[in-house]
């Protein structure tokens, strides 16, 4: 039997959750993997206000109490956010703990340093729940996916966006709307800027596409564009034309050509990502030998973090060699990889324009020039004002041609409403 003293930074949701599990799995784990998990000390802002189902004694309101203890082998933070975690994390790795978190942020902005003071003490750094929570996607990539060559990971890795996709699609009704009823239900954040906008979408991708691709994918590397701008009628033509709007987390190489993005994209209806819906994470992966694979799970919530997160502190406490991707730990990407924002995709384009002889070739002909070819085109009849909705889905272009080809449309005669990509065929 052996004995691994663990310390907490921080005892909300996600610390509560793992303290929960620990006390109902300790006896099994203790049986089947001769692990006897004890929580020493949890750093919590104040211990009055801490929650009570986390017996008193272990509590501490000094970070010291848990980076400092020679006893504690093991630091699990839970604190959310860039800083004070990423120092907090980094002292503890510097004093040979091994850390496991599923803080995306503090991972994808401090990696580098945190990797280092691991490699440098000889810790090991956990972060198995930072991506797609319950998912093992980490372990995937990492160990399971080594050996093979990973050209493609794209994900559902936000449940609160995919939730609110979800209801407006069912629904038909406006994103202000669903979001107000999401935030109401206690499923969006009161503040859900990091949600909506991407951003905690993007973090996870560049975690994610940095193990798949064995570069650094840095986060202002990741193209971003959130769901604010989605409407129901985008999502009502995408579904007439075979389409299903997910927000997703892509990362392709192509050759040494890596891309990094995260925006809406429309998807096939019979995609196997087409079909996870509400608040689940799902995760697509391919590569040369792997071929197609894809992951599904929850991607947030308590039990489903600690479970991940628990996992890890059995993964550490077992093994004295820490696990680590192949991955170069450099602060810029490989120079032998380039990372593009001109990549290639189908695109849906929505433009409410004139409805009046030669509109239609006008646009094509602009498409045309920039070697766009139309794969599929909509008219929806007059609307107000004598305008019309075309609606276009492209064949494969280049991003950049796509972006030269509606700035040169005339506003007057087709004025852009809306740019989705379309992935998946
Ligand atoms: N806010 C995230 C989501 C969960 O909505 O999926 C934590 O990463």
């Amino acid at each position: 039997m052996k004995t691994v003293n663990l310390g907490f930074l921080g005892c909300g949701n996600i610390g509560g959750g793992v303290w929960h599990l620990l006390n109902e799995m300790h006896d099994e784990i203790l049986a089947r993997d001769g692990l006897d998990l004890r929580v020493k000390k949890a750093l919590v802002l104040s211990i009055p206000l801490a929650r009570t189902d986390v017996p008193a004694e272990i509590l501490t309101e000094s970070a010291e109490d848990v980076l400092t203890d020679p006893d504690i082998a093991i630091v699990c933070e839970f604190m959310g956010g860039s800083h004070p975690a990423a120092d907090f994390m980094r002292r503890a790795l510097e004093n040979g703990k091994t850390v496991v978190t599923a803080n995306k942020m503090a991972l994808a902005l401090n990696w580098h340093s945190l990797q280092a003071a691991a490699d440098k003490s000889g810790a090991g750094l956990y972060y198995e729940a930072s991506v797609g929570g319950v998912i093992p996607i980490i372990r995937a990539l990492t160990v399971s996916l080594e050996a093979d060559r990973i050209d493609q990971v794209m994900g559902i890795v936000n449940g609160t966006t995919n939730y609110i996709l979800t209801r407006m699609a069912r629904e038909g009704s406006d994103y202000a709307e669903v979001l107000a009823d999401a935030q109401k239900l206690g499923l969006a954040e009161p503040n859900p800027e990091a949600d909506v906008e991407g951003m905690d979408a993007a973090y996870k991708l560049s975690i994610m596409s940095s193990i798949a691709f064995h570069t650094r994918v840095t986060v202002d590397c990741v193209y971003r564009e959130g769901i604010t701008g989605v409407t129901a009628e985008d999502i009502a033509c995408g579904r007439e034309m075979g389409y299903t709007l997910k927000l997703l987390a892509i990362g392709k190489r192509r050759g040494d050509t890596i891309e990094a993005r995260v925006h809406p994209t429309f998807l096939p209806a019979d995609h196997p990502l087409s079909r996870v819906d509400g608040s689940l994470n799902a995760i697509f992966v391919h590569g040369a030998y792997c071929q197609d694979m894809m992951l599904q799970g929850r991607g947030a919530g308590d039990k489903p973090t600690a479970s991940a997160i628990c996992g890890d502190i059995v993964c550490a406490a077992l093994n004295e060699r820490p696990q680590r991707a192949s991955l170069r730990y450099t602060e810029q990407p490989d120079p032998a990889l380039t990372l593009t924002d001109d990549w290639t995709c189908r695109f849906f384009i929505r433009v409410s324009a004139k409805d009046a002889p030669g509109v239609l070739a006008a646009v094509a002909s602009r498409f045309g020039q920039e070697g766009i070819s139309i794969a599929t085109m909509l008219q929806k009849g007059a609307g107000v004002s004598g305008r019309a909705r075309l609606i276009f889905i492209t064949h494969e272009a280049s991003e950049h041609a796509m972006r030269r080809a509606l700035a040169a449309l005339d506003p007057d005669i087709a004025a852009v409403e809306s740019v989705i990509r379309v992935e998946g065929e």
